[in-house]
């Protein structure tokens, strides 16, 4: 069974999931490196980045169990991809995203808190990046960019 709607909406919410975790990581780093407080817009991008991964989570859930039928039938790479690597990878980024807001909340100094926001986001999005079927790899040919 295909869902146009919900493919869509995964697809098109990778950019915003990109975007926002690399702005709340890279913005920590500047706040860590410059050794000054988290402004309260800054607060809200960690915030937002946890939402939108979380929604991509639950769309990404959704779309395995309608695609279960097909995905199970995959072999070699491409079942590997879909099976294991997309799947892991996503749920070990959006695990950390959640991790690193959640120890920053606890963390006491100000430097603590850009600290874990900027590595564990930064981790995140280097393993969305690389797990990302991107039509310029073998494994994403044919997709488009949206
Ligand atoms: C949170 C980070 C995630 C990002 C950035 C992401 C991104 C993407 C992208 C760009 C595609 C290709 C869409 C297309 O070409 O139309 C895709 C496909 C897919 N994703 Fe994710 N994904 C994420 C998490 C997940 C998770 C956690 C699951 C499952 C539990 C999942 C399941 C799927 C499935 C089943 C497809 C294939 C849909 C199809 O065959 O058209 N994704 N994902």
């Amino acid at each position: 069974m295909e869902n146009p709607f919900l493919d869509f909406t995964h697809s098109l919410l990778r950019y915003g999931v990109l975007l926002i975790v690399a702005a709340a990581g890279l913005i920590h780093l500047r706040g860590l490196l410059l050794q000054r407080p988290i402004l309260n817009y800054e607060r809200s991008l960690s915030i937002w980045a946890v939402v939108l991964c979380h929604v991509q989570l639950i769309v990404g859930l959704l779309l395995y169990i309608m695609y279960w039928g097909r995905i199970s039938d995959m072999a070699g790479e491409e079942g590997r991809f879909w099976k294991v690597e997309h799947i892991g990878t996503m749920v070990v980024a959006v695990a950390l995203v959640t991790i690193g807001r959640a120890t920053a909340k606890r963390a006491t100094t100000e430097i603590a808190k850009q600290k874990r926001i900027a590595i564990y986001y930064l981790i995140a999005l280097a393993l969305m990046l690389w797990a990302i079927p991107w039509p310029f790899t073998d494994i994403g040919h044919g997709r488009a960019w949206l």
